[in-house]
């Protein structure tokens, strides 16, 4: 039984007072079903919000993390072992906007990834196709090789302790949410994919869908199969609208 995941990804949106608002709202939050929540402010403030959420249920994550894992030279980086010692379990690795955005390549995102486990976080590794690669009809095939290239550098078995978001690029911030039937299309092949390297980390790896994720539409996300949670950008940033895809 894989336990559903809520992640909100606060990206580069708030002011520290806005963080410390939301924050507050969210430390009161009390699961009634069986649900993790986490998220991801931004770097700085980290440390703020993991003091305000300390004795809460909601975990925390970074958005990103340095190709190094430790301490060192590494002018403006974050490493995983940062992340780890301020408080968090997650780190995002390879959300679309920095593939895309900042130009992150697999080789990078993949060595972001080998970090993050290294320093004992449970990596998020985004992947996702654009609307021309899905008019094409490569979707799967862009899904798979972004998942390949995690699965190259550390074998299978490196996705024992991560979870997979499945992000199509047309949905993030557009307000135009994939179906569910498409969303669980996508997630069953992302789980074939690792079922066939892996028959116990693919059934047990949790598999979340991130895109224009409301309240509106989560509960019919959860409803499917191979969707074991959400990551939600726009709407994490009201917290009553987090909190009610938290309960979905
Ligand atoms: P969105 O972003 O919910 O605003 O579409 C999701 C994400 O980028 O993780």
């Amino acid at each position: 039984m894989r336990t559903r995941l809520v992640v909100g990804n606060w990206k580069m949106q708030s002011t520290a007072s806005a963080a410390e608002k939301l924050a507050r709202k969210l430390a009161t939050f009390k699961p009634v079903s069986s649900v993790d929540v986490a998220v991801c402010p931004g770097f700085l403030h980290l440390p703020l919000v993991a003091q305000i959420l300390a004795k809460s249920c909601v975990e925390l994550g970074g958005q990103d993390c340095a190709t190094n894992p430790g301490l060192g030279a590494l002018t403006g980086e974050i490493s995983a072992h940062q992340l780890k010692d301020v408080g968090c379990r997650y780190v995002l690795i390879g959300h679309s906007e920095r593939r895309l955005t900042i130009g992150e390549s697999a080789g990078v995102i993949a060595k972001k990834f080998t970090a993050a486990v290294e320093a004992g976080l449970t990596p998020i590794v985004c992947v996702g196709e654009t609307l021309e690669q899905r008019r094409q009809g490569m979707a799967v095939e862009v899904i798979t090789g972004q998942l390949d290239a995690t699965i190259k550098k550390l074998g299978v078995e490196g996705l024992g302790g991560a979870v997979v978001a499945y992000e199509p690029v047309w949905a993030i911030g557009t307000g135009v949410t994939a179906s569910a039937e498409q969303a669980q299309e996508m997630h069953a092949a992302i789980r074939s994919v690792i079922v066939s390297a892996s028959v116990s980390i693919g059934d047990n790896i949790q598999i979340l869908y991130g895109g224009s994720v409301k309240a509106t539409n989560a509960a019919e996300l959860f409803s499917m199969p191979d969707i074991d949670g959400v990551l939600v950008g726009g709407a994490a940033l009201d917290a009553d609208e987090f909190l009610a895809i938290c309960a979905g």
